[in-house]
């Protein structure tokens, strides 16, 4: 990423502050080409100085008050609003994300269809922020809960889910009745630019939703370290979510940080082999391997290793990687420079460390115009070598052999993150049984490691996870307080209790 000091006004992204759309007034800016073509220019991000942040956040205190007080069902529908104007525009959405962030056209247009899903079930809650009531110890007494919002929340979002994971965090964020200061990553932000503009269409009152671009060193920093933000949700690496839960909690700040993944696929010798190789591919390479959520490790239980191994191996090669804009290509490129030598690197410890048996290079030839990288399969990878221990966020995938269905679970917990696993057998004593061990947020069945419904919580534990799992009936529980009211109708001086 190069920084540059100049650019013309209509290639630099705005953030949106206040209900309008202001160029920053920063001359620090970060260029953002097309990873799977170097000659596309798309346009610039700005780098937005700490006091553009701090406007951002006041703008958003003010709105507080007024958006606290509309009735929830008609935030409810302007989140549906802006469900339907994202459906109406899926393909020119999708086009976008493919050029920014290099997913093939179909991965893209599944991630908007998948946000258009959360936007309904948000829109949905917004009728269902119930408390509950408790009778008391004492006649003519109850108690009951609400739900009430926190105030400003602030939100900082990664690049590899652009629209999903910001609508994830921004539409239960809303309907709960907060007001929202949202850091995009700085290699999205025409896709961050278009999420705002659909929010905006959809009728959200000024101040409701603002976004400032720039790093996070100081925009994600300001956000964190703001006295009025009362709120953090983050996604990103545990590096980052590391240092804003430290940073937060001096302020005894609410913090949701959902970060890396090291997903294994528990593969047993009874299991329908053709389904789970199908499977492990499309996991382990699907957007890349740019996904928290990515098959990375995949445990094989040695009677079937060979057999497994060589299915795979035949199916990563039919992968086609190229320009994901273009029909056919199965996976995408890198989505920047770093990322791409990160993975490259990867490659080579892996070399090291285990039997390389396909991919591992470059893309060569009529692609070296973006950073195409061959799925890539180590073999006889041992348990804690560093690409069966760290997340490469690449298409990289290593296999790892056991003696059977123990070894199988230990090596699957024996890693830092736990966020997704997966196991593919027919017998369902051990579905059940892997289902209660597997140290991880979600648990996949005889399917890949990704993926989650809108309805459904989505999140992980151990250095995956802190807070309150995302989407579903639980992201209500990150976005509001909850307050309880004593109600005494004795209309009498309160005697001391008798149990
Ligand atoms: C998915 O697997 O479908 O950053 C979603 C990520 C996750 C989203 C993954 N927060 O990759």
């Amino acid at each position: 990423m190069a920084t540059v000091t100049q650019a013309s006004q209509q290639t630099v992204c705005p953030n949106y502050v206040n209900g309008q759309w202001i160029p920053s007034r920063s001359t620090r800016n970060l260029e953002r080409r097309n990873p799977a073509d170097h000659q596309d220019l798309i346009g610039y991000a700005p780098l937005s100085s700490r006091e553009e942040v701090r406007e951002a956040i006041e703008a958003a205190d003010h709105a507080r008050a007024m958006w606290r007080d509309t009735p929830a069902p008609a935030k409810g529908k302007i989140i549906l609003r802006a469900a339907r104007l994202l459906e109406e525009q899926k393909d020119e959405v999708a086009r976008l994300l493919t050029r920014e962030e290099g997913k093939i056209l179909s991965e893209s247009l599944g991630e908007i269809l998948r946000t258009v899903n959360i936007m309904e079930y948000s829109a949905g809650e917004a009728r269902r922020l119930t408390g509950e009531t408790m009778p008391s110890e004492l006649a003519n007494n109850f108690a009951y809960t609400l739900r009430q919002p926190l105030g400003v929340v602030g939100l900082i979002t990664p690049w590899n889910f652009p629209v999903a994971v910001p609508v994830w965090k921004i539409a239960p964020a809303l309907v709960c009745g907060n007001t929202v200061v949202w850091k995009p990553s700085e290699l999205t932000p025409f896709t961050s630019r278009k999420v705002v503009e659909i929010f905006a269409a959809a009728g959200l009152p000024a101040g409701v939703l603002n976004m400032v671009h720039g790093r996070g060193e100081e925009v994600g920093d300001e956000v964190v370290g703001h006295p009025s933000v009362r709120a953090i949700s983050f996604t990103g690496s545990c590096e980052v979510g590391g240092i804003i839960y430290a940073k937060a909690a001096q302020q005894m700040k609410k913090v949701q940080c959902e970060m890396g993944g090291k997903n294994p696929v528990v593969v047993l010798e009874d299991a329908d082999l053709e389904l789970a190789a199908d499977n492990t591919v499309a996991g382990a390479f699907g957007s890349t391997g740019q996904r928290c959520t990515a098959s990375s490790r995949v445990i094989v239980e040695e009677s079937v290793a060979d057999r497994f191994v060589k299915m795979l191996v035949e199916r990563a090669n039919k992968l086609k990687v190229g320009n994901g804009a273009e029909p056919g290509i199965n996976v995408g490129p890198s989505v920047d420079e770093a990322q791409f030598k990160k993975v490259l690197e990867y490659i080579d410890i892996g070399k090291r460390e285990g039997q390389l048996l396909c991919g591992g290079e470059q893309l060569k030839g009529a692609h070296d115009a973006g950073y195409f990288i061959t799925p890539t399969i180590f073999d006889h990878v041992a348990p804690m070598a560093r690409i069966a221990q760290e997340e490469i966020f690449g298409p990289v995938m290593a296999v790892i052999r056991v003696k059977g269905f123990e070894e199988a679970i230990s090596v699957a917990n024996n890693v830092r993150f736990g966020l997704t696993a997966s196991i593919f057998t027919t017998d369902s004593n051990r579905v059940f049984q892997a289902a209660e061990r597997l140290e991880c947020g979600m648990v996949h069945v005889n399917s890949p490691t990704v993926g989650g419904e809108a309805h459904v919580p989505f999140g992980g534990i151990k250095a995956t996870g802190i807070g309150e799992r995302e989407t579903g009936s639980t992201a209500i529980d990150f976005y509001t307080e909850l307050k309880v009211v004593y109600v005494d109708y004795t209309g009498r001086k309160r005697e001391s209790k008798i149990y």
